[in-house]
């Protein structure tokens, strides 16, 4: 078996708002994990225009969730981060992947059927081609890891099917087969409004989600409004089966407060809402607050972005350009 060096690869899309799933979901568990492994964290606009992005906006997202990143404790002396369409050779490695991978396996891609709604003949194809990118980006660096949250799950999946079927079809173990890291006590954040829903960029109710860009009083206000239901906080994690949004604020509880869902509903077990949701607000603020303000710093720092995405972008271009090499050698493509 070919030894592989333990290295990270995750993206996020510049396509709205940075959310507390996101958050939750990915960022803070890189942060903890760029201490111990080789990390590359990339702002992928290539993913975003699978659906129509004004130009201006896509520009000022690319900037902004740079900057969410290294506010919430990415360190771009430490790792590598940078905007996908900066490096060639992601766009390269797709379009060979879009000839490993089978229609029938993108067919079962449930983002793309969520995404694509019912007017699936109206989808872009770059949407529906969209996990073959996800893979390129991850196997571009031959990384080991990919820390996301829970609905990147059958993306993952998916990737490790390309890598396979590529180094069979080839007879070579050239491509890593990845493991997912799904880390902590909120792997799948839920809408405030809707505790069956996805916490999302996209979804048009602002009250469904908090942005890492709201204030103090914005936080709080959608916390208060957040949906519960009319019996007390159990206090017990099986009481917590059945009521989506009250296992989704207590999950956020504990991922905010760095303790287990069964120590949250052991402190407010037989309680109403109310004291639940106050303290929920502040620790909420506590922890964002700090993360908003110097986001909001560094947003009207953009040459500071921009030279480090353009640093991370060079880094990120060393390390691919050999392994694309490699790649058009294994596939048969003439190097003159
Ligand atoms: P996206 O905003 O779709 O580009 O997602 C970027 C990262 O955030 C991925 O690792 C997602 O799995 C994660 N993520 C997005 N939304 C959520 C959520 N509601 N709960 C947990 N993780 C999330
Ligand atoms: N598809 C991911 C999402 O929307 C973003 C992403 C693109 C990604 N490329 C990636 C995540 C590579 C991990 C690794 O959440």
């Amino acid at each position: 078996m070919t030894e592989f060096k333990q290295r990270i690869f995750s993206g996020v899309q510049p396509s709205g708002n940075l959310t507390l799933g996101n958050y939750l979901g990915a960022i803070r568990n890189w942060v903890t994990l760029q201490k111990t492994y080789e990390s590359i964290f990339c702002v992928v606009d290539l993913h975003a225009i699978t659906v129509w992005q004004d130009p201006a906006v896509l520009r000022n997202a690319t900037r902004e969730v740079a900057a969410g990143m290294i506010a919430s404790g990415i360190d771009p002396k430490e790792c590598i981060i940078f905007n996908q369409s900066q490096v060639p050779g992601h766009a390269e490695l797709a379009w060979i992947f879009n000839c490993v991978a089978r229609m029938g396996w993108l067919n079962r891609m449930t983002q793309f059927k969520e995404k694509a709604g019912k007017n699936r003949e109206r989808a872009s194809v770059g949407l529906y081609v969209y996990p073959d990118l996800m893979a390129a980006d991850i196997m571009l660096y031959q990384a080991t890891h990919v820390p996301v949250g829970e609905d990147q799950k059958q993306h993952l999946e998916l990737t490790r099917d390309i890598a396979q079927k590529f180094n069979s079809d080839y007879g070579t173990e050239f491509f890593p087969i990845v493991e997912p890291l799904i880390l902590g006590e909120a792997k799948r954040v839920m809408s405030l409004r809707d505790g069956t829903a996805k916490m999302s960029k996209s979804d048009p109710s602002e009250n469904s989600r908090i942005n890492l860009t709201d204030d103090r009083d914005t936080i709080a206000k959608k916390i208060r409004k957040a949906r519960t239901d009319s019996e007390a906080i159990p206090s017990e994690i099986a009481g917590l089966e059945g009521r989506p949004e009250v296992k989704n604020l207590i999950s956020i509880f504990a991922a905010l407060s760095d303790r287990t869902v069964a120590e949250v509903c052991q402190q407010y077990g037989g309680q109403d809402f109310a004291p639940f949701k106050k303290d929920l607000a502040e620790l909420s603020v506590s922890v964002l607050g700090p993360i908003t303000e110097e986001m909001k710093r560094l947003c009207d720092e953009k040459t500071y972005i921009d030279q480090v995405l353009k640093e991370g972008s060079e880094k990120a271009r060393i390390l691919s350009e050999p392994v694309l090499k490699q790649v058009h050698n294994i596939v048969g493509f003439l190097q003159s």
